[in-house]
């Protein structure tokens, strides 16, 4: 019998450099919904889909690392905002990293978990990886994320939420929604997020292009209906909000 683990929790962790009080608020709906079906239906439409292996299929082979991005027009200076799907396969965590330049500066990373000292609770951290030293742990990124749905089946990790204001030019003064999208794994001990091993680095992509890495296939792939495991996957909305005082 397959093990479902229902989750929840949207921990969204607030590093708060000195000098700043932080508030981070939780609140969780009452209502218990379903991570939406992950499928490539709207690849190419309305999302911009990164994965690994090629081309996999989020609702099939659990091998499949998989990233569904969608952006909003831009609204400056403020940026624009994501709704990310994210799932994948680990014994401790899944990311998505969004990065100017994969080789240089920091990586935001948008962290999936399940903690195996809670049984496979799923849990979601930000995070950041310093692009020069890859094998440093990440740190604590301070990072507004909201509406964070997850849930934890045997070691299938499937996560959604949204990431109001990105802007790239903050760093570069190109496009604001040209980022690099990094896909990687890591583990998890029980305390710490062990190092981020990147699986996928898409290069520079236009977030609100969502073909903007669609290779000429002579058959894209058409939406596969979404093989829905035999015991729902039960997931509890949260939503989370962090209010910074000075
Ligand atoms: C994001 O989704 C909305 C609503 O489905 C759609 O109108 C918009 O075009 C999508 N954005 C991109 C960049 O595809
Ligand atoms: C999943 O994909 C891997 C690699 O492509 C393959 O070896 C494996 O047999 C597939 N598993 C299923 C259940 O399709
Ligand atoms: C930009 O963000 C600020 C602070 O969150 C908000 O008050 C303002 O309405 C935003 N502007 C736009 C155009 O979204
Ligand atoms: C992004 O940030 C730059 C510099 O802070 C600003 O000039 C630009 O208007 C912003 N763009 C968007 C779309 O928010
Ligand atoms: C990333 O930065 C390195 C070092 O500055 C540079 O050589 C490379 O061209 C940059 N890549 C992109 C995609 O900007
Ligand atoms: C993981 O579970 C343990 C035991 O329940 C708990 O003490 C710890 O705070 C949890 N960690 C996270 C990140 O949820
Ligand atoms: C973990 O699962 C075991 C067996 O299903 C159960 O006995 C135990 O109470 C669970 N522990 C937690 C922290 O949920
Ligand atoms: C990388 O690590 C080395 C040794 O710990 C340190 O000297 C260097 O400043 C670090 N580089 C960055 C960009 O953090
Ligand atoms: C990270 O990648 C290395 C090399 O591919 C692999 O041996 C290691 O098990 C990976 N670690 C995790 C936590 O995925
Ligand atoms: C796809 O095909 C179009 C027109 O045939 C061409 O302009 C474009 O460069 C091709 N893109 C790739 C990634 O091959």
């Amino acid at each position: 019998m397959e093990r479902v683990l229902i989750l929840l929790v949207a921990a969204f962790m607030a590093y708060m450099a000195p000098g700043i009080q932080g508030t981070a608020h939780l609140s969780f709906a009452n209502n218990t919904t379903q991570v939406s079906n992950f499928t490539r239906q709207t690849c190419g439409v309305t999302e911009l889909c990164v994965e690994t292996p090629d081309d996999c299929d989020p609702a099939g082979n659990t091998t499949c690392l998989f990233a569904a991005i969608n952006a909003s027009t831009p609204m400056a200076p403020n940026g624009t905002d994501l709704t990310v799907k994210l799932s994948g396969e680990s014994m401790g965590y899944i990311a998505l990293g969004l990065t100017v330049n994969s080789s240089v500066g920091n990586t935001m990373l948008f962290i999936c978990a399940q903690n195996s000292s809670s049984n496979g609770t799923f849990f979601f951290r930000t995070m950041q990886r310093n692009n020069v030293n890859t094998t440093d742990a990440p740190t604590p990124l301070e990072k507004t994320v909201t509406e964070i749905r997850g849930s934890v089946t045997d070691n299938m990790i499937r996560c959604e939420f949204n990431i109001p204001d990105i802007n790239a030019t903050t760093s570069r003064s190109s496009h604001a929604t040209t980022f690099t999208i990094l896909l990687g794994k890591g583990s998890f001990d029980g305390n710490t997020l062990g190092v981020f091993n990147v699986s996928l680095d898409s290069g520079p992509l236009n977030l609100r292009d969502p073909t903007s890495n669609v290779v000429n296939a002579t058959t894209a792939p058409t939406g596969r209906a979404p093989t829905l495991a035999a015991n729902a996957v039960l997931l509890l909305l949260s939503v989370l909000s962090l209010s910074i005082m000075l």
